[in-house]
């Protein structure tokens, strides 16, 4: 047996260790066609002709070409792994740049930037969906596009039942990774207890492999010293937000929150730090991108990946960790997956989109009950989901009023005299992605 898949947002900062993972893992999950797909011609085939070079040089048996249509990409394939940007990085630069003009946290995935960034994608992600299961109706979709309880939420409306469809997020594994590092343990030894929403939840417990629970061990260690994923030791944006880490359980006490808590906490400290004319967006272009475009021209110049530098990452190494769960109706393992409720959380809405346990199986994704939350961790929780919500449903429905609510809403737009004029400055710069929305943005103004 040896399988198909497609890779949509094939010009992705992730394609390239993505796919030399794959390679890497050949014998386990053995490919014989890979398709890549990306609006953006001209930024996937650098990464295209340099995966050719690695696929030639250590795949011959699998062929890589690049799709010219979407249908064509995810035409009769296994596994479709959906990595789009929506808008790509300059969007991403807006998303941060104009809440920051406003006072409010400039962040892709939390805040108003955050929320923007989900209105805009929500109708590519439908597009890839229903093209996918039109012509690859048993597929999994495996989905890394961000913010991923709303893309969730805008599908669920759609394919609710849809145990192959599911959204993946890396971030509880670059803790855990940092946690084991901590504790000098091995990659993939603890097994977390979590809840909340994506990049909205809290681990509850951590268990290592003897079934002893770390987890005031690795309080501890968060609170005394900075814990930082290897990955991502060099990289002093994350250094810092993983060093608040320690300072939210010094400030709330509790369970360990995901890294996306000091948004929601410690707005005005981190406004302050931010630079509105260079935001995170400038340094992933700089650093993350200049160094992919570099990494890619000398694999393709030199014809080989020898000396290259190409390494594997916790991205694709969790794709992997997760198909391969799938390929065989025997195994099952945990992974932390947003879902829908439907009461596993029995205090929480039934159709919010949860991060929880869940066992993946050759058959799909099978939440695990978990419980009812304390009211701290619940009010949270219902916040921030009914801020989502409504945002997505102001997109669905084409209703400006839901748009506002959910800006209201959202914990780091304390005032609600900022929501219209920074929902105008944020439609006005998405009207391409967003024109029904943007047609009565004017009623803002008033
Ligand atoms: C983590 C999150 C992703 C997010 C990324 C941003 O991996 O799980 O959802 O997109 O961080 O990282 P960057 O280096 O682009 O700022
Ligand atoms: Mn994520």
């Amino acid at each position: 047996m040896s399988y198909k898949l497609a890779v949509i947002g094939g010009g992705s900062l992730y394609t390239l260790p993505l796919l030399h993972t794959l390679c890497q893992k050949k014998e386990v999950f053995p490919l014989n066609r890979v398709y890549l797909y990306d609006i953006d011609e001209k930024r996937q085939f650098l990464r295209y002709q340099a995966a050719e070079v690695m696929f030639n040089e250590i795949y011959p048996e699998c062929e890589i070409k690049v799709a010219q249509t979407l249908d064509e990409a995810v035409k009769d394939v296994d596994y479709i792994l959906v990595q789009i940007r929506t808008g790509g990085l300059d969007m991403r630069e807006a998303d941060e740049k104009i809440p920051l003009k406003h006072g409010c946290i400039g962040q892709e995935t939390c805040g108003a930037g955050g929320l923007m960034y989900g209105m805009r994608s929500i109708a590519d992600t439908l597009e890839i969906v229903d093209a996918a299961r039109k012509y690859s109706k048993d597929s999994w979709i495996i989905n890394f596009g961000n913010p991923a309880s709303m893309l969730a939420e805008a599908t669920r409306r759609y394919y609710r039942d849809d145990k192959r469809l599911v959204y993946l997020c890396d971030m509880t594994i670059l803790m855990l990774d940092a946690f084991e590092s901590a504790l000098n343990l091995k990659k993939g030894e603890l097994v977390p207890r979590y809840f909340g929403l994506n990049h909205f939840g809290w681990f509850n417990n951590i268990y290592d492999s003897t079934g002893k629970d770390r987890m005031p061990e690795i309080i501890k260690k968060l609170t005394s010293e900075n814990v930082v994923p290897d990955e991502l030791k060099n990289d002093s944006d994350w250094v810092a937000t993983f060093k608040r880490l320690g300072k939210m359980l010094k400030d709330l006490g509790g369970y360990i929150p995901s890294t996306y808590f000091e948004y929601y906490f410690y707005m005005n400290e981190i406004v302050k730090e931010s630079n509105p004319d260079y935001t995170r967006a400038n340094s992933v272009k700089d650093k993350k991108q200049a160094g992919v475009e570099k990494m890619c021209q000398q694999i393709i110049e030199n014809n080989t990946i020898k000396g290259s530098g190409l390494d594997s990452k916790v991205h694709g190494e969790y794709i992997f960790d997760f198909i391969e769960a799938t390929l065989h109706p025997k195994r099952n393992t945990q992974f932390l997956i947003p879902v829908v409720n439907d009461g596993a959380i029995p205090n929480i809405d039934r159709d919010a989109i949860v991060e929880i346990p869940c066992i993946v199986t050759f058959s799909g994704v099978e939440k695990l009950y978990f419980g009812e939350v304390d009211i701290f961790y619940k009010g949270m929780i219902e916040n921030q989901y009914a801020c989502e919500r409504l945002c997505v449903d102001g997109v669905l429905e084409n209703n400006l009023k839901k748009c506002v609510q959910g800006f209201a809403l959202n914990r780091t737009i304390t005032d609600v005299s900022i929501v219209k004029p920074l929902l105008y400055d944020l439609l006005q710069a998405n009207k391409q992605y967003l024109p029904e929305l943007w047609e009565k943005a004017w009623q803002l103004l008033d």
